[in-house]
């Protein structure tokens, strides 16, 4: 039997039976990502209402050269360690810059899909074959210190896609803490902020027409029968997202349509759902410029830039460590 997978499903199980037994029901996010998961975030991030991949993809193509010269590299040399890469569609914007601007570049990126980063990989070999590229798959919470490793390279650490989002402020602190500990001088942190905005814009972000974010949404339910044999009829629960503009915290829900009870069989439990009831599966932050900065202070770094879209949607912004 392969261990490896063991772990990883009994880890699933677990979060999951931890999730579903309490109170208030929830599931981690990061369960989204299959390889269903992955394509449906692809059709979503095409979605006329999903804005952030447009506008970070802007930010990319049109500042790629300001963003390097304000990482100040000397000897023209860094490590690009990317969390989360994903598809890695807008980082190659970047990489190609650093290619211009004759950097020498390797690119390291790591993520939670092992489908996204072999994908990613083989791409960039064909397409930016100047640019050392190895990728690696791994939570980016447990793969940090390996991540971190002495160079004498400078290094420019991605955070992209709003990906931070997904955290509460308390995660999201301990989180940028954990990577400023490890950052020297001329090191630097490029994270991609979801900005406040018009709360409709918001809103429709995460109930696209077409039904993808839905799909998404309830592609967690699916990933749980097909893995941890569970039984849940996914016509029996509703795509339920809200945003609030004074926190700035959009929350995804899958609503019981009425009184159930599902059975997870690796589980070898039951869980009740009463009509109404939700589980709290994903949330995706706003931030307000003043929430950036906060962050920053907090974390032992400041801001050296802010890169931001022509509607002022999102914002990837430069942070070095603070001055001691
Ligand atoms: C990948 C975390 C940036 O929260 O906007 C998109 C994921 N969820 N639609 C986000 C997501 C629903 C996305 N991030």
């Amino acid at each position: 039997m392969n261990t490896e997978n063991l772990s990883i499903n009994a880890r699933f199980a677990q979060d999951v039976d931890q999730g579903l037994s309490l109170k208030l029901k929830k599931l981690p996010s990061k369960y989204f990502y299959n390889k269903k998961g992955d394509e449906l975030f692809v059709n979503i991030m095409h979605c006329e209402e999903y804005y952030p991949t447009d506008c970070e993809l802007e930010i990319l193509k049109n500042q790629s050269p300001d963003i390097i010269a304000a990482c100040e590299l000397p000897r023209k040399r860094v490590n690009v360690i990317e969390l989360g890469a994903g598809d890695g569609l807008k980082t190659r914007e970047l990489l190609k810059s650093f290619v211009q601007e004759q950097v020498e570049t390797r690119y390291l990126p790591v993520d939670i899909s092992a489908n996204a980063v072999d994908g990613l990989v083989s791409k960039l070999k064909v397409e930016i074959p100047e640019v050392e590229t190895t990728g690696k798959v791994g939570d980016y919470f447990e793969i940090l210190n390996e991540v971190n490793a002495t160079s004498e390279r400078a290094k420019l650490i991605l955070f992209l896609g709003s990906t931070i989002g997904n955290m509460t402020h308390e995660v999201a602190h301990q989180f940028v803490s954990d990577i400023a500990k490890n950052m020297q001088e001329n090191d630097r942190l490029l994270i991609g902020f979801d900005l406040k905005k018009e709360p409709e814009t918001v809103r429709a972000a995460y109930n696209d027409k077409t039904g993808y974010t839905r799909a998404f949404n309830l592609n967690l339910l699916e990933r749980i029968n097909e893995e941890l044999g569970g039984n849940f009829d996914l016509s029996q629960f509703k795509h339920y997202p809200v945003y609030n503009p004074q926190t700035g915290t959009a929350k995804s829900y899958l609503i019981s349509l009425c009184d159930q009870e599902v059975e997870i069989s690796a589980l070898n439990k039951t869980y009740a759902f009463e009509a109404w009831e939700s589980i709290h599966t994903e949330i995706s932050q706003k931030y307000s410029k003043s929430a950036i900065e906060n962050l920053a202070q907090n974390c032992g770094l400041e801001v050296q830039r802010t890169f931001s879209d022509e509607r002022a949607y999102y914002a990837d912004v430069l942070f070095k460590k603070q001055a001691p």
